[in-house]
């Protein structure tokens, strides 16, 4: 298992543009395969659980070309659509990719024909899909899975029918899988969410000629009989970015712009929590302390921009459940934010987090624990004292997410942090390591 050392940081400076959006690279594979014709994506993120799903499109038929790649974990890829109704059975390996098993199975589910098995890594087996499996089966899908509940899924093509569905828990990844099944089935499915999540699936199938509409909490999707192949250009993933943003505001003297980050509205509840812990947030002038948001534009239907960070001084905050879906990838960081905020960091409503690639519930508290913080886990939470960070060492216990944050609190710490299971990373940020050391020698 690789171990990294992380020592304390002097400052962070610089400028950064971070690797290209999970979420949207994930969508543009999946989409791209399911259109008619070839689809190009500028600046696919190049990290293991997205190489995952190319390896998914190509398995059921679609064409892969890697046309280049550049030094910021960006490819430009060529995507040969099989289109809606064309893949072909496969055995498909989805690794890590969590967003894979859940969305893919909505594509296949409907097809005439044919039998797909999906399967991935340890962590994948112990990550719930009866989410997908429960409403897909109410479409009238063929689908099973091992105990009821995890992976590996088999799922057999038939005939679906479009449902009206409310959402038990909130989440991207199953309205996903849900808008592509009704592309082909038989009338309208709706999906009504709890609280709005991430919405590049929406936009992305819209941009691909898809019929949808949204009214209040509910999102229809019309049958399509084939999908337009797109020009894809995918923003820096603000789920990378928040790791430098953090330690920008918890290591004193430091200052960073993350240029071309994605700002799409539902994936910003980083910055409302950031703002309720008394960061000045400013938009579209360079900023004094806090963060401004400056260059702001728009590519492929989803809006990009710079986040210029200074050192800020924190205070304690409460999370609220309908907070959490907007900033559920970056709630570990909250954490590491506590523990530099005056008086106490209180997260509810997060009970989703013990089921991501890790229960981060249990590795944040346990682990930042470990370095010396006041932290207590809740059952769908965690409640965090600042007081700073004495450091030692943390297990990423195999998540990506985790790993970063244990680099980062190195930063921060008064004695350093070494990362075991370090290389965790490469799901996400292979670059991680090689960012942050140009960061701070600048
Ligand atoms: C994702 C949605 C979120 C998020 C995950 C990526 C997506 O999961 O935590 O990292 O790409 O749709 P849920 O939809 O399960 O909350």
């Amino acid at each position: 298992m690789s171990s990294v050392r992380f020592e304390p940081a002097g400052s962070l400076r610089g400028r950064l543009h971070p690797p290209p959006d999970k979420s949207i690279s994930h969508r543009a594979a999946l989409i791209g395969a399911m259109a008619e014709g070839r689809t190009r994506v500028y600046r696919y993120l190049d990290s293991a659980d997205t190489r995952s799903t190319l390896g998914a499109i190509e398995a059921v038929g679609a064409g892969v070309s890697i046309i280049s790649s550049d030094d910021r974990g960006g490819l430009e890829v060529d995507v040969e659509g099989v289109g809606l109704r064309g893949p072909s059975g496969a055995g498909i390996d989805v690794g890590n990719a969590g967003t894979l098993i859940r969305l893919m199975p909505g594509w296949l589910a409907g097809q005439a024909a044919g039998e797909w098995s999906l399967d991935g890594d340890d962590s994948i087996r112990g990550r719930p899909v009866d989410r997908v499996m429960e409403p897909l089966r109410q479409m009238g899908a063929e689908i099973e899975c091992r105990d009821g509940r995890l992976p590996p899924l088999v799922v057999r093509g038939s005939e679906l029918r479009g449902i009206d569905y409310e959402l038990p828990m909130a989440s991207a990844q199953v309205k996903s899988c849900l808008l592509i099944a009704g592309l082909l089935a038989e009338g309208e499915t709706t999906v009504r969410e709890p609280v709005p999540t991430r919405d590049h699936t929406e936009r992305m199938l819209a941009a691909a000629g898809a019929r949808l509409r949204r009214d209040g909490d509910a999102i229809t999707v019309s049958p399509a009989e084939r999908l337009e192949p797109a020009e894809i250009p995918v923003p820096g993933d603000l789920s990378s970015a928040a790791f430098f943003l953090a330690a920008a505001l918890i290591v004193p003297g430091s200052e960073l712009w993350l240029e071309g980050t994605g700002l799409n509205k539902t994936r910003m509840g980083l910055l409302s929590v950031l703002s309720a812990m008394g960061v000045e947030m400013e938009q579209g002038s360079v900023g004094g302390k806090g963060i401004a948001v400056e260059d702001i534009g728009e590519a492929g239907g989803e809006s990009f921009g710079t986040l210029h960070a200074t050192s800020s001084a924190l205070r304690g905050t409460e999370v609220t459940p309908e907070q959490v879906p907007r900033a559920i990838d970056e709630l570990p960081l909250v954490a590491l934010l506590g523990c530099f905020a005056e008086g106490e960091t209180f997260v509810r409503g997060a009970g989703e987090l013990r089921r991501k690639e890790s229960d981060r519930i249990a590795g944040v508290v346990e682990g930042l624990g470990g370095l010396g913080a006041e932290i207590e886990a809740a059952e769908d939470g965690f409640r965090v004292h600042g007081g700073g960070l004495r450091g030692g060492e943390i297990d990423a216990r195999g998540d990506h997410r985790l790993a970063m944050l244990g680099a980062i609190a190195g930063l921060a710490s008064r004695e350093g942090v070494e990362v075991h299971g370090f290389d965790a990373v490469k799901v996400s940020y292979p670059g991680f390591e090689r960012d942050l050391r140009l960061l701070l020698s600048c």
